[in-house]
């Protein structure tokens, strides 16, 4: 078993010129044996572990959340946190020749293992941030995904993250988000996957609870909502258009 780990640890690196961000409590005291431990890369990022953990959705999973982009993708993406496998270099596979991706995390050996996945040449730019205060200027982009980050935050910085993710996008932008979600009352999963979550990732159980609509900041201008669940409601897909 993994040692609690220490955050004074890590090498830090920066990948620009920016004041590098703390790493959250709830990433160092709940999360860091998932992310933040170096071996954690090693162990995880590997499509068998993630296929594994969403009960073999990794790819249904992503392949959802991609296919609501247009296909070739112009302009400006932004993925909000890093994600185990090979998300990234399919999100990258579906831009169109003059688009250019973002990727924001706040752990920075998140960020490297990132970059060892990606061609050199990929038109990505990585920033190490904190979803919840991104530090980019408003409606600069024109898509973005979040892909099982909202239910790793405690609910004041699900709320900030989402903030700040809509506040980048331009007006008629598109946010997808990807999540777990309340299982069907007959999916033979909730049982297990209830004390599961409750025991490893304790603030997820608020989307078993809430929809995402209810973390939404109150006043914005919202085109259209819509959500679609997959394997027996343990997941969802949330389309958010400007
Ligand atoms: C997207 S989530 C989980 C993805 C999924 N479990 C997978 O297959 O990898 C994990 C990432 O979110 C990042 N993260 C968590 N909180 C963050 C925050 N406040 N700002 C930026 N990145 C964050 C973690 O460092 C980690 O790389």
């Amino acid at each position: 078993m993994y040692q609690k780990f220490d955050p004074g640890a890590v090498p830090l690196i920066e990948t620009e010129a920016a004041p590098l961000r703390e790493i959250p409590h709830y990433l160092t005291e709940t999360y860091w044996w998932a992310y933040v431990h170096p071996r954690a890369v090693r162990f995880f990022d590997r499509m068998v572990a993630v296929n594994l953990i969403l009960f073999g959705n990794y790819r249904r999973l992503r392949d959802a959340a991609l296919a609501v982009l247009p296909s070739r993708a112009a302009g400006r993406t932004l993925q909000v946190a890093c994600v185990y496998g090979d998300f990234t270099p399919s999100l990258l596979s579906r831009l169109g020749p003059d688009a250019t991706l973002d990727v924001v995390d706040v752990v920075p050996i998140q960020l490297e293992n990132l970059r060892r996945k990606l061609p050199a040449s990929a038109p990505v730019t990585l920033y190490q941030r904190d979803s919840e205060a991104l530090g980019f200027e408003s409606a600069q982009y024109d898509q973005a995904i979040v892909f099982f980050l909202l239910h790793e935050q405690p609910e004041a910085v699900r709320r900030r993250t989402l903030a700040e993710v809509l506040r980048v996008l331009k007006p008629g932008g598109r946010l997808v988000v990807v999540d777990y979600h309340r299982p069907h009352w007959l999916n033979p999963l909730r049982l297990l996957m209830k004390p599961l979550l409750a025991r490893l990732e304790p603030f997820a159980l608020d989307l078993w609870r809430k929809d995402v609509s209810h973390w939404l900041p109150e006043g914005l201008a919202i085109g259209q909502v819509r959500e679609k669940t997959f394997f027996g409601g343990l997941y969802q897909r949330i389309v958010i258009d400007l």
